[in-house]
């Protein structure tokens, strides 16, 4: 049977961008900025920072990369100790992690005021930048993170579900026994965390996953995920001090519907004053990768409107 031409041209030109978004990584740019930390930077506009969370890299945001380039110059950046980024100096508590990497940006980009977005252990780490550096932030987008200081207290034992949303918070952070236990196992755990925290089978997009995998089965690359963990308790303390003195500049809270949720407002309002979000439909933990044109689209909507 024949194709009627103009769906065959539209095979084809489907072909091709599929093509393109697959081979198109290099077209954004790879650079090392102050403190070794390694940055994926693209677009054109108001410069816009994104950190990834536990256990990815800056990778994470990659099938959102496109759209957000069209508005904005966008930092997507591995945080010290992970992917290709050097590991910190001064520990692993998140106001010295996310001192470290707003040095880096401010150096990056001199007095220009940025956008601010982090997931998961990205999250922890721009709420304690953003609170140390508020004067250089136009707005802070905090997605699906446990952000240290902020849990609701939890009852012993866990419910089933609970336990399966927070069990790697109390693994991680055991001395020793999360090393013994996955040297040379990484790519077991990691499929089976990715599994676990994604709404439909086959949990993330396999590049990207791969991506992943490799970056933390480099020796000590789990242990320095792991060290984030470990610094949880100081991370804690030191946001509740940070948050005294609440943030008012406009923070957009997401969550993915099968993860935290709208949980993520109420969260949020522990330590800011002007709070918007919203659950993502049909999405667990992992935002970008799961659901990037929803994910695009609330964050484009809530940067334009702060944008000046
Ligand atoms: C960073 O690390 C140093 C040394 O471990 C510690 O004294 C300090 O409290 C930490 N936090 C900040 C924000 O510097
Ligand atoms: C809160 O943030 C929104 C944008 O998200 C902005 O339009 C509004 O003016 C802000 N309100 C206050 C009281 O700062």
């Amino acid at each position: 049977m024949l194709l009627p031409i103009d769906f065959a041209i539209h095979v084809v030109f489907h072909a091709l961008a599929l093509a393109d978004v697959n081979t198109m990584i290099p077209k954004w740019q790879t650079r090392t900025l102050l403190h070794g930390i390694r940055a994926i930077v693209g677009g054109q506009g108001p410069p816009l920072v994104l950190v990834p969370g536990w256990p990815q890299t800056a990778e994470a945001f990659s099938d959102i990369f496109e759209p957000l380039s069209k508005h904005y110059q966008f930092f997507a950046l591995d945080p010290p100790g992970l992917g290709d980024s050097l590991p910190p100096a001064n520990g692993y508590d998140t106001a010295n992690v996310s001192k470290i990497m707003a040095e880096a940006i401010h150096d990056a980009l001199q007095e220009k005021q940025y956008h601010l977005v982090g997931h998961d252990v990205g999250g922890w780490i721009s709420y304690p930048w953003a609170a140390q550096y508020q004067s250089r932030i136009k707005s802070l987008s905090i997605l699906d993170a446990a952000v240290p200081g902020f849990q609701a207290p939890f009852q012993f034992p866990l419910s089933r579900q609970t336990n399966l949303r927070l069990w790697q918070f109390s693994f991680n952070a055991l001395p020793e026994l999360p090393e013994i236990l996955t040297t040379g196992r990484e790519r077991e755990l990691m499929t089976w965390f990715f599994n676990l925290k994604t709404v439909h089978p086959d949990g993330l997009p396999k590049d990207q996953s791969e991506r992943y995998i490799q970056a933390y089965s480099r020796p000590g690359a789990m242990s320095r995920g792991f060290e984030y963990y470990r610094a949880f308790e100081t991370s804690s303390k030191q946001n509740l001090e940070f948050a005294k003195t609440p943030l008012d500049i406009p923070v957009l809270a997401l969550g993915g519907a099968s993860s935290v949720g709208s949980g993520m407002i109420q969260l949020v309002q522990n330590f800011a004053t002007n709070v918007s979000g919203s659950a993502i439909d049909d999405c667990g933990h992992f935002l970008p990768e799961e659901q990037p044109s929803a994910v695009a689209q609330k964050l484009l909507e809530f940067l334009d409107a702060n944008q000046e």
